[in-house]
């Protein structure tokens, strides 16, 4: 077989199983071309996307704009490491920051990176601007959080999958239930080496679970109290994704540190940025932090148009308001279908419990069931259906998807 032979799903598969790390686990489907809400698999059949690269491709699949400013980009220049300075960065980044309302961005590649970075920006802001000793800076963290792969971030995961066997870990963190205001008080009451608290402002890939109203703001005011910087780590939650164009925004809350990731590109390239105000950033000097890729004129190129999608096309209203059709219908739904234990979420990024246990295939098995007819999802930790689309889904479209899901679940049998 040629390299660049069309292959069947099978071949390509198999391929796949062969030559490369088992590092997932994905449904099989092979999707080799997308537009919009739609993907196609290498025989023709067409899906909607309901995943959306894990809530990177908000924009739709290959968005026009975005791939012409990548393209007119890539034609002009692509790379010249941070070595020189290139033409795109600063615009990009006096865009971004007036766009998130912050002094200063810091341009990565991938969200496992820039909640690297923030992490670093934490500490280093802990000695050198609050006094914390050398080496003794703490950062809260949330139990079921996911920020990533990395070795520090699993260091703070509680997903033994991603822990085995990869220790030894790195120190100085602090884990406390999320949603719970007063574990956030105790932690941060008795330690005076607390440099910040992190957290996802809905905690996605654990499940979509939506934090009670008001615990963004009061864990913000308890951080200002303390002078603990507020880290929101939005990678999969921000850009128009829960129905605002940042997840804190339904609390009116400026993070001191805002983490971005995936659909700052509209799913395009690689871009990721750490967001913060001069008092904070300004200690990072040179030589202290980096990327060869990080703000490549590319990137900067494919922000700009991703972020202008997002207001040109109205994507966090739609989102907001294709999300309430969303979780009305399936909570209808699950009242008269005892496979559907609950549906949460904010904007289109919902998940849809199932009722079965945590170990179970059940929730596979549904999905390859949607798979066959037409959609694509995946379950998230066990028993659980992650439903995120393209925000540039139209009513009609939500509807039809909305009925293939009742249906599908309707005719299982396990
Ligand atoms: C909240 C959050 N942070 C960080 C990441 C890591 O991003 P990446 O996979 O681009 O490294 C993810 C990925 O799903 C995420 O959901």
């Amino acid at each position: 077989m040629a390299v660049l032979d069309q292959l069947t799903s099978q071949q390509a598969i198999d391929l796949e199983n062969k030559y490369g790390a088992h590092n997932y686990h994905p449904l099989p489907v092979v999707l080799s071309k997308g537009e919009g809400v739609y993907v196609w698999d290498v025989e023709g059949k067409k899906y909607y996307d309901f995943l959306s690269a894990y809530s990177a491709v908000n924009q739709g699949h290959c968005h026009p704009k975005i791939v012409g400013a990548m393209v007119n980009q890539a034609q002009t220049l692509t790379l010249t490491s941070r070595a020189f300075y290139n033409d795109m960065l600063g615009k990009y980044e006096k865009f971004a920051t007036e766009y998130f309302g912050f002094d200063k961005l810091l341009p990565m590649n991938t969200g496992a990176e820039a909640v690297e970075t923030a992490l670093k920006i934490c500490r280093k802001w802990a000695y050198e601007v609050k006094g914390i000793e050398e080496n003794e800076a703490q950062i809260v963290v949330c139990e079921n959080n996911f920020h990533g792969r990395t070795t520090t971030i699993i260091s703070f995961s509680n997903d033994p999958v991603a822990r085995k066997n990869f220790g030894p870990f790195t120190d100085g963190f602090i884990k406390i239930e999320y949603d719970n205001l007063q574990a956030l008080e105790e932690a941060l009451e008795n330690n005076d080496n607390i440099a910040g608290f992190m957290a996802e402002p809905i905690q996605g890939e654990a499940g979509v679970y939506v934090p009670s109203e008001g615990y963004l703001a009061a864990a913000k005011a308890l951080c200002e109290k303390h002078n603990v910087l507020f880290i929101a780590d939005e990678v999969q939650t921000g850009i128009a994704r829960t129905g605002q164009l940042l997840a804190v925004n339904h609390e009116n809350v400026q993070p001191d540190i805002l983490i971005l990731g995936k659909a700052l590109s509209g799913g395009a390239y690689p871009v990721s940025a750490v967001l913060a105000n001069d008092s904070i950033m300004s200690v990072i000097r040179p030589g202290n932090h980096g990327s060869t890729f990080g703000g490549n004129p590319v990137a900067a190129a494919v922000a700009i148009a991703a972020l202008e999608v997002v207001k040109e096309e109205k994507l966090a209203e739609n989102a907001e308001r294709l999300g309430k059709i969303f979780r009305e219908e399936l909570a209808e739904f699950a009242k008269e279908n005892e496979l559907v234990t609950l549906v949460r979420g904010k904007g289109l990024l919902n998940a849809v419990v199932i009722n079965d246990t945590e170990d179970s295939s059940t929730a596979w098995d549904i999905c390859m069931k949607l798979r066959d007819n037409g959609l694509l999802a995946k379950p998230t930790h066990g028993n659980i259906i992650r439903f995120a689309p393209p925000l540039v889904m139209n009513e009609e479209q939500l509807r039809d998807c909305i009925n293939i899901i009742k249906k599908t679940i309707t005719e299982f049998k396990k």
